[in-house]
């Protein structure tokens, strides 16, 4: 299992999604350009010092990613997703992808894609944060996948 963010904008955000990663022991694929630079101390102050634990391959473009990804499913997390969460079923070696919070993804990413899991949420509401997301979404991944850590001997 992976978390890919696509050209994450907010360093806060992807600070936050290292710090999840690193802690729950899933790599991050991370698709530039980001809206920050990778010294950013934003992102330094949401990952704190479980950054160094993280996991991370940077990818110079979505090619560049394809190019290089390991084996395992696109599942695009969008508010568009045919798929809700409830009935998704994930494998223990998908790539979970995330967008830009400011433009979620371009078409070629959900062409690409090879399901699209939405979190469903009331009308009206037209998006969650891109870090809630992925919490959500991996919390379920990891359970049907048995893929949590295990607990301390
Ligand atoms: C703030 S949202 C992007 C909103 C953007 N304006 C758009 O139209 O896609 C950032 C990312 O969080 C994820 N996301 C947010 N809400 C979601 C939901 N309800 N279901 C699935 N993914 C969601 C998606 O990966 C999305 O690209």
């Amino acid at each position: 299992m992976r978390l890919v963010l696509f050209q994450p904008d907010i360093p806060q955000n992807a600070g936050t999604i290292l710090r999840l990663a690193a802690c729950v022991g899933v790599g991050v694929d991370i698709i530039e350009p980001c809206g920050f630079v990778w010294s950013e101390p934003r992102l330094r102050r949401a990952g704190m010092d479980y950054l160094e634990f993280a996991t991370v391959a940077r990818h110079s473009s979505w090619e560049a990613f394809l190019a290089a990804r390991s084996p395992g499913r696109l599942a695009l997390l969008t508010t568009r997703g045919a798929t809700p969460l409830p009935d998704a079923r994930f494998e223990n070696d998908d790539h979970l992808v995330l967008g830009r919070e400011s433009a979620g993804v371009p078409d070629a990413l959900h062409t690409a894609a090879d399901l699209a899991v939405r979190v469903p949420m009331v009308p009206g509401a037209r998006s969650l944060n891109v870090a809630v997301t992925a919490g959500m979404v991996l919390a379920e991944a990891l359970r049907q996948t048995a893929g949590w850590p295990a607990a301390p001997a």
